[in-house]
C-alpha cells in the first residue's frame, strides 16, 4: 500500500510544539523475538505501529505463537511453538528477522531460515552471529542460501569475544544463552540502550543476566522463562530525527517520553551547531534553534555511546543549511549515503566518496521530487524538505513506514504542511 503513496511537503514552516516519542523500533523487534522463549503470554506495551513490527508478528504467527495487538500493546502467547522455520518472503521483507534465530534455536533446538539478503545499507553479513552460535554447540549447514541450524545436544554456555560489537549478534547470543546449559561470557558486546531493554525484559522473565550495557555480559542459563509484562523503551533515533527537523527549520520542540541520557552523542553535535537542549525530569526535553546554524566538528559514526549511524542521514540534512563545511565519516555501514544525491536535488552541496561525505552549507534549499532508498535516508529527505522553500514530493514510503510511526501526523501536529497522498 505505502509504496503507491507519496508525501507532499510545503517547506519553510518552523517545526514547533510538543511531541511524545514512539516506542523504539530497535527494541520492540528483539523483544518480540525474545517472547518465543517464554512458555506463556508476554505482554509488551508502548509498541510503535510500524511495518517491521507487523512483519515480526507474522513471523511469530508462522511459528505457532498467537500475536494480538490492541493499541500500543502486543500480547504474544508462545505456549506452544510448533514450527522453527522463517519463510523466505518474511526474511526478505525484514532483514532484522535474523534476530529470531537465537530465540527459535533456544526454544526448539532447531531453526531454518534464508540468508537475510543484503539490504539498502550494503552487505549485511551474519558471520559474527553464526560463529558465536557454533561456539555454543550449534551445527550450521548452508545450502542454496538456506541456513539450517540445529543444537542436537542443546546449547551450552561459552566464552565469546565479538570482533565487532554487533548489535544483532549481541542480541542473538543473549537470546540463545538465557536457556543454554551453563554460563556464557560475552566480550566486546554491543552497549546500545536497546541491549539493556532486551536484558531487562529477559531478567523479568527469570533470566540471569549481568553487565548488559557494558562491554562484558554474563548470562547464566536457566531452565525456563516465565510470562511477564514490559514497556518498550522510547525510540532515541525517532526522537533525534524530530530534533533534526526542528533544527533544520529553526523551530523548537518539547519532547515527552524520551531518555536524554541515551541521546547525548547527537544532542552535543546539535548544540555545537547552535541549538540548545534542556532536559527536564520525567523524560521531558526542551530543544530549540534560535541562532543561525554553524557546521559541527567532524561527525564520525561509532558504536554506542558514540555518534549513532542511524542519525547520520537526518543530521546531514541539518548541515546542508549550516554555515561552513561539515565532514562525515560513516564507520558502521559501507553504503549509507544513498540520501546524498536526493539532497543535492534540493540544492544541497555534498560530495560523498566511500565512507566520507563533505557538505558545504548553502543559503537555501528549494523543493524537488525525491525518492527514499532506505529508512533513515528517507527521514533525512523529510527533514530537508521541511526546510526547503516550495513543494517537495517524497516516494519510497515503504522504507519510512518501517521505522516511523505516523511521521506525517507527528510533524503536522508540530506545524508542518505535510500530507500523504496516493500516487
Ligand atoms: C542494528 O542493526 C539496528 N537494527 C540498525 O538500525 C543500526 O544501524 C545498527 O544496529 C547499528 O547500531 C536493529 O536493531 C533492528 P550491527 P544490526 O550488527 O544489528 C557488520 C535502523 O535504521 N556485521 O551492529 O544489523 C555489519 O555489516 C537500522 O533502525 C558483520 O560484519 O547492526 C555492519 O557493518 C539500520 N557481521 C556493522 O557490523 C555480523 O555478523 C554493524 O552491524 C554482523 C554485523
Amino acid at each position: 500500500m505505502n509504496n503507491s503513496q507519496k508525501l507532499v511537503i510545503s517547506g519553510g514552516r518552523k517545526i514547533e510544539g510538543e511531541l511524545t516519542v514512539q516506542g523504539a523500533k530497535n527494541s520492540v523487534l528483539p523483544l518480540l523475538s525474545a517472547a518465543v522463549l517464554v512458555h506463556g503470554e508476554s505482554v509488551l506495551h508502548n509498541c510503535p505501529q510500524l511495518t517491521d513490527v507487523d512483519a515480526a508478528c507474522r513471523i511469530l504467527s508462522g511459528l505457532g505463537c498467537r500475536c494480538v495487538r490492541s493499541g500500543g500493546t502486543i500480547t504474544v502467547n508462545a505456549s506452544s511453538v510448533s514450527r522453527s522455520d522463517i519463510p523466505d518472503e518474511l526474511m526478505r521483507e525484514m532483514r532484522s528477522s535474523i534476530m529470531f534465530l537465537g530465540s527459535i534455536l533456544g526454544r526448539t533446538g532447531r531453526c531454518r531460515l534464508s540468508f537475510p539478503g543484503g539490504c539498502e545499507l550494503g552487505a549485511r553479513p551474519i558471520d559474527l552471529h553464526l560463529s558465536a552460535l557454533k561456539q555454543m554447540g550449534a551445527v550450521i549447514t548452508e545450502e542454496h542460501g538456506i541456513l539450517d541450524v540445529s543444537a542436537p545436544q542443546g546449547l551450552k554456555g561459552a566464552r565469546i569475544t565479538l570482533s565487532f560489537p554487533s548489535v544483532g549478534a549481541t542480541e542473538n547470543i543473549l537470546l540463545a544463552a538465557v536457556t543454554a546449559r551453563g554460563t556464557t561470557e560475552l566480550h566486546n558486546a554491543a552497549r546500545e540502550p536497546e541491549i539493556c531493554d532486551i536484558a531487562d525484559f529477559l531478567i523479568k522473565c527469570g533470566a540471569r543476566i549481568s553487565g548488559a550495557g557494558s562491554g562484558v555480559i554474563y548470562i547464566e542459563g536457566v531452565e525456563r522463562l516465565y510470562p511477564s509484562e514490559y514497556s518498550v523503551m522510547p525510540d532515541r533515533i525517532a526522537a533525534g530525527t524530530y530534533l533534526c527537523c526542528a533544527a533544520a527549520t529553526g523551530g523548537e520542540l518539547l519532547l515527552s517520553g524520551c531518555r536524554t541520557e541515551n541521546m547525548t552523542a547527537f544532542l552535543s553535535v546539535l548544540e555545537s551547531m547552535g541549538c540548545r537542549g534542556y532536559a527536564y525530569g520525567g523524560g521531558k526535553l526542551y530543544f530549540s534553534r534560535k541562532r543561525k546554524l554553524i557546521a559541527p566538528p567532524t561527525i564520525r559514526t561509532m558504536p554506542y555511546p558514540g555518534f549513532p549511524t542511524d542519525i547520520q542521514a537526518p543530521i546531514m540534512s541539518v548541515t546542508t543549511l549550516a554555515e561552513g563545511t561539515s565532514v562525515f565519516v560513516e564507520t558502521i555501514f559501507d553504503n549509507r549515503y544513498r540520501h546524498v544525491p536526493e539532497l543535492v536535488r534540493l540544492g544541497a552541496s555534498i560530495k560523498a566518496e566511500g565512507r566520507v561525505a563533505v557538505v558545504e552549507g548553502v543559503k537555501r534549499l528549494t523543493g524537488a521530487k525525491l525518492c527514499a532508498h532506505e529508512l533513515r535516508g528517507g527521514a533525512a529527505l523529510i527533514t530537508a524538505a521541511l526546510a526547503a522553500e516550495g513543494i517537495s514530493e517524497i516516494t519510497g514510503l515503504n522504507y519510512i513506514d518501517r521505522g516511523y510511526d505516523g511521521i506525517e501526523a507527528v510533524l503536522r501536529q508540530a506545524g508542518a504542511d505535510i500530507k500523504r497522498v496516493n500516487v
